[in-house]
């Protein structure tokens, strides 16, 4: 720590060990040692990794950053068995939990469900000492999760209820129902490592996938109390644990080949390595969700209010660590220094401090090396011209990184470009609306945009370009996920396949067809299959 830091006004926030409050408090370090792999808990004796949380304690003399806990590192063999049990429990599509009737896949899922809910209060303070989150922002995410399982739940039943009948078109009769692919490697991100890994994982199982499941890098030690849920819940290999670091064990499970889906959410250069470490690239279908460089475009005629707060939960909700932030604000040039005085101003407002304070919005980050990152972001566009432009803006002490808002921006500075995933706020201005839109359409990223103005006509015409660069455009609003029936995807390098609660099921399943001609044979023996329940899949039954 250098002098500087010593001083800062930010090393307040981290307490000492007797100032953490009941509501926050764990026996930390875990040190977990089971790992679950074929429905059973095996005892981890190899090398295991630390887990640093961005909280530090102070103590007399000094800050000391807080042991989390420590996981399992694999070696190849352990990944390699969780692969094979996987692979067994789907065993060609002939498995129990593949052939299972959905209804029964149904009860075991509520099973599920009903034992997570048990494990909130351990999952959401373990989402506050290992990412920072806050605790509203924890208990939201495990809620969310949950919601997202019912919800899922509900869109099976949907489903099934939909392609229960038989159909006959041109003397053949059919049914068509949705099967699953096989096995599924499921990788979620840091910022929501319960939420967005769940959304693929709670879908892929449903539809009766088995699955790998590797925790984020950060935000692993969360997963560890679900363990002995899945364990209880589903049959023996349908659900192993991958912990370790993804560069050794992910690879050689990918050469193997026999991955059928590849679910991930994280950076599309990870993504590209590992998918292409699979030999057979067209029998391995991806659900991707990738960078995103969201922007701000804040017309003449916006209501200043409703655009500077939208900018701020947009632009520093998790510290700017989500994928749908606001990574990059447009302000027309005629409104540029009231919107901006009206933003700093909000800004100063916001509570930083430990995530379990009260109403506190800025918290320390997770990533040990993103304080550089983020000062080499600003100091690379400082060279290009922009200032900072807030009291404090970029001040660092050690995990915690105050917001800096940098004006102005342009194209040659890297904040441009690169999605920066925490608390850097760009701001251009603009004479003429081409340019954002000319912005929008150069960049390699297209998820969402938020646009803010009051003149009907405008927005109407801003509207029809908008929606042909990126998946949804938010007016007057901040750019975000939920609700999540609604489509979540995006263009270019953000996204590959869309998720949404119903969208999901799709993704993670496909058409399959049990086709026979109208003959008095055929009759005979589907009205036998049907009405002896002899079938799982040729099947009118359907679920209320
Ligand atoms: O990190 C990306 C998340 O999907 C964003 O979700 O908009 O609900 O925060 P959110």
């Amino acid at each position: 720590m250098s002098t500087e830091q010593s001083t800062s006004i930010f090393a307040g926030i981290f307490p000492s060990a007797d100032q953490i409050p009941e509501n926050a408090k764990l026996d930390l370090p875990i040190k977990q040692s089971q790992y679950l792999i074929n429905g059973e808990f095996r005892t981890w004796n190899g090398t295991f990794t630390k887990i640093y949380s961005p909280v530090y304690l102070k103590n007399a003399d000094n800050f000391e950053q807080v042991l989390v806990g420590e996981i399992p590192h694999y070696t190849v063999e352990e990944a390699m068995s969780a692969l094979h049990a996987a692979v067994k429990a789907y065993d060609l599509g002939r498995g129990e939990w593949p052939t299972m009737p959905v209804k029964k896949r149904i009860g075991c899922l509520i099973n599920f469900t009903e034992k997570m809910k048990t494990k909130r209060e351990e999952v959401v303070r373990l989402l506050m000492w290992e990412i920072g989150k806050s605790r509203a922002d924890s208990e939201k995410e495990f809620d969310r999760t949950v919601q997202y399982i019912y919800d899922t739940i509900d869109a099976l039943k949907e489903l099934d209820r939909t392609t229960s009948k038989i159909q006959k078109e041109e003397g053949i009769y059919a049914q068509i129902r949705r099967g699953p692919l096989g096995v599924v490697l499921c990788m979620g991100p840091y910022n929501y490592p319960l939420n967005e890994t769940f959304s693929t994982l709670i879908p892929a199982l449903i539809m009766g996938n088995s699955i790998l499941f590797k925790p984020a890098k950060y935000g692993v030690l969360l997963i560890n109390p679900l363990q002995e849920c899945f364990r209880d819940s589903f049959p023996a290999g349908v659900v192993n644990m991958l912990y370790g670091d993804g560069k050794e064990i992910i690879t050689p499970i990918m050469e193997s080949g026999k991955v059928d889906v590849f679910a991930f959410i994280g950076t599309s250069r990870v993504a590209n390595i590992i998918r292409k470490s699979h030999p057979k690239p067209n029998r391995l279908r991806a659900c991707l969700g990738l960078e995103a460089k969201n922007p701000a475009i804040i017309l003449p005629d916006a209501d200043l209010e409703i655009a500077a707060s939208e900018c701020i939960t947009g632009s520093l909700s998790f510290n700017g660590q989500r994928c749908t932030a606001l990574k990059m604000i447009f302000v027309h040039e005629s409104i540029a220094v009231p919107f901006m005085d009206l933003y700093k101003q909000k800004l100063a407002a916001l509570k930083y401090g430990m995530p379990w304070s009260e109403k506190v919005m800025l918290t320390p980050l997770p990533e040990d090396n993103k304080p550089a990152y983020l000062k080499g972001l600003i100091d690379d566009a400082k060279s290009y011209g922009a200032q900072i432009i807030n009291e404090h803006g970029g001040d660092n002490f050690l995990s915690f990184n105050y917001p800096a808002v940098l004006f102005p921006a342009n194209e040659k500075m890297r904040v441009w470009h690169e999605e920066q995933f925490g608390p850097v706020i760009p701001i251009a201005t603009f004479s003429d609306i081409n340019e954002p839109i000319t912005y929008i359409q150069n960049s390699n990223y297209g998820q969402q945009v938020a646009v803010f103005g009051t003149d009907h006509d405008k927005m109407a015409k801003l509207i029809d370009p908008l929606v042909n660069q990126v998946c949804r455009v938010n007016i007057n609003s901040q750019c975000q996920r939920g609700p999540d029936k609604y489509p979540f995807n995006g263009r270019k390098d953000s996204a590959e396949g869309t998720l949404s609660v119903q969208d999901a099921l799709r993704v993670f399943s496909i058409r399959t067809t049990v086709a026979f001609k109208d003959s008095a044979i055929n009759r005979d023996m589907v009205n036998d299959i049907l009405e002896n329940r002899k079938s799982n899949f040729l099947s009118t039954d359907y679920i209320l």
